[in-house]
């Protein structure tokens, strides 16, 4: 049995599914008993900030897809060793890398490796770039018009399809990952002007691009985040201490087939844009 946590987002949708159409017996952890999951999984409510009530859900599982950041993962990781679990996908990111303490983002992901890391279990570390589901972000400009205003217009990213991660995700939780930390990115880098080029084609609309002043998207971030967590994306993307840019090529070596293009990630995902 696996356990995989963010079992309703972008990317543990797509491990839970991943690992249903292959036929392996699959439990997602979720906050709400109603939430939608794809045939074949079944549900343990749950949530990670409170390892206590996790008993259930880790009982029987020999692999947790789990997410990074959470309030006491030394705590979950020792429930999951004490319930016989064996091995954990770490779903981090690149800022791992930088173990940057005095980053937020970095911090979280940094500590979370660590955790798995002396947790005594086995573990893989998938660190992917920016995700393409991040382009969601842009539905309410969609929906009220033709123009995007995007952040960080300069950032070219290597953007990875959700889904490619979980495929990435689903092969480590069978083994024979143990102890690798995977790069993770999608073909190419692309800038948000060249998405929204694609998402004009795909959808046949006729969008205009606005790129963002630093000032601008400073205003945003500061509507939506927390003040470190804006600091952590300044720290990314103005200043560059992170690379989003380098493209590797760990998903076609592990999975065998190309990583997908933000063009087959938009046109998987055409429904939500409409
Ligand atoms: N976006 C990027 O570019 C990027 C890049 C690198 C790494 N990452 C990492 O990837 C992670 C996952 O991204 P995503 O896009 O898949 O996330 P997402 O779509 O926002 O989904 C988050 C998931 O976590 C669950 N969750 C939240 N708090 C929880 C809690 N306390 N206990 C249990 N479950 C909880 C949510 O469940 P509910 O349905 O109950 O809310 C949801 O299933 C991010 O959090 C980040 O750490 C992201």
């Amino acid at each position: 049995m696996y356990l995989v946590t963010g079992a309703t987002g972008n990317v543990g949708s797509e491990v839970v599914s991943a690992l249903a159409a292959a036929g392996a017996p699959v439990r997602a952890l979720v906050r709400r008993p109603d939430a939608e999951l794809p045939d074949g999984a079944e549900a343990a409510v749950g949530d990670l900030n409170s390892p206590d009530g996790l008993t259930d859900a880790l009982t029987g599982v020999e692999g947790v897809f789990l997410l990074s950041g959470y309030e006491n993962m030394p705590g979950m990781l020792a429930q999951a060793r004490d319930a016989g679990v064996r091995r954990i996908v770490l779903l981090s990111g690149g800022s791992a890398a930088l173990a940057d303490l005095d980053n937020a983002v970095s911090r979280y992901m940094t500590l979370s490796e660590r955790a798995v890391r002396e947790s005594g279990l086995d573990w893989t570390f998938l660190r992917p770039r920016a995700f393409m589901s991040n382009a969601l972000r842009w539905l309410p400009q969609l929906r009220a018009g033709d123009t995007v205003r995007a952040q960080f217009p300069h950032v070219a990213a290597a953007c990875i399809d959700p889904a490619d991660i979980a495929a990435v995700a689903a092969l480590a939780l069978a083994g024979g990952h143990e102890g690798l930390v995977h790069e993770l990115t999608g073909p190419v880098a692309i800038r948000p002007a060249e998405q929204v080029e694609v998402l004009a084609s795909v959808l046949g609309r006729d969008l205009r691009f606005v790129g963002l002043s630093d000032d601008e998207t400073r205003a945003e971030l500061a509507a939506a985040m927390p003040r470190e967590y804006v600091e952590a994306f300044w720290s990314f993307y103005v200043d560059g201490t992170l690379d989003e840019a380098t493209v590797y090529p760990t998903v076609g070596e592990v999975t065998g087939r190309p990583a997908r293009s933000f063009a087959q990630w938009v046109e998987a995902h055409a429904d939500a844009f409409r």
